[in-house]
């Protein structure tokens, strides 16, 4: 399949889960891939299961200098980007009475900031057209317990695809956003819950999710497909809800 046939993609933290799934389908689709990551075993990990052929670039999601490394990066060795897929981003879930600024500063830092900044420094790359697509979550529309800093991160994301995509689309960056339900990841090990705390959790989200079950990382990562290529060149500012009805009924 040739869905994106030369295009040059980065993908950020894609060394798992989603990322990783879509750096899969991303190459099995033709494109030329970067992905980014901060833990270099896991990088090195993704590297052996990706091939040598996937550029790979050691940057923290939160810090706004290595953004700047990123989009240098890719200019030296792709000279250019057409899609941009913001993937990378932490679920830190606390009761509001357990926040504390440093806290809240990482998680905003590392799902906001780091993503905004990293567009700005990939304007002067972005081919056109171009397409940036923003990982956000059902958890910036339903009331679930302990997402309140995570849940307005990802709304944050959400106004982003709109006012950029206002921004942007005359030099012909389309920027999207997906909203993933509950998918089953590496990411609900890194919680900071035991074992049967993890458990107790996945039952009571999946009672949540009128399909009955999460979601796999594959069928993100189809969606991602469809807006990074010119099948979706008509879609622009939009929100993909992939969240087996969780946020809709
Ligand atoms: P994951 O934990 O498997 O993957 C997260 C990726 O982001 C990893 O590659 C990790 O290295 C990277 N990352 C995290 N912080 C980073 C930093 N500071 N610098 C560089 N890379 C960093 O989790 P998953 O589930 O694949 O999550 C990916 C995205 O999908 C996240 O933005 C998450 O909020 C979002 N999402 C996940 C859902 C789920 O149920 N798994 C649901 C809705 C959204």
């Amino acid at each position: 399949m040739n869905r994106l046939k030369d295009k040059r993609a980065l993908i950020t933290g894609g060394t798992s889960g989603i990322g990783l799934e879509t750096a899969r389908l991303f190459l099995s689709e033709g494109a030329r891939l970067a992905i980014t990551g901060r833990n270099p075993a896991t990088l090195e990990e993704a590297r052996r299961s990706l091939g040598a052929d996937v550029l790979i670039i050691p940057a923290d999601a939160s810090d706004v200098a290595a953004q700047k490394t990123v989009a240098e990066t890719v200019r030296r060795v792709f000279g250019g980007l057409d899609v941009l897929f913001l993937n990378a981003g932490i679920a830190d879930l606390r009761p509001v009475e357990q926040w504390d600024e440093r806290g809240f500063d990482h998680s905003f830092a590392t799902n906001v900031k780091g993503p905004y900044f990293l567009i700005q420094a990939m304007l002067p790359i972005f081919a056109n057209p171009a397409s940036v697509v923003l990982n956000a979550s059902v958890n910036a529309h339903v009331g679930m317990p302990a997402t309140s800093v995570y849940g307005a991160t990802k709304a944050a994301l959400l106004s982003l695809a709109r006012t950029l995509s206002g921004e942007l689309i005359s030099r012909g960056i389309r920027v999207n956003a997906v909203s993933p339900g509950p998918i089953s990841t590496p990411l609900y090990g890194k919680l900071g819950l035991s074992e049967a705390d993890r458990k107790t959790l996945a039952a009571s989200v999946q009672n949540q999710v009128p399909v009955g079950r999460f979601g796999d990382a594959t069928e993100i990562a189809h969606a991602i497909v469809f807006l990074a290529s010119d099948e979706s060149a008509f879609t622009v500012g939009s929100e993909l809800m992939i969240d087996g009805g969780m946020g809709n009924l």
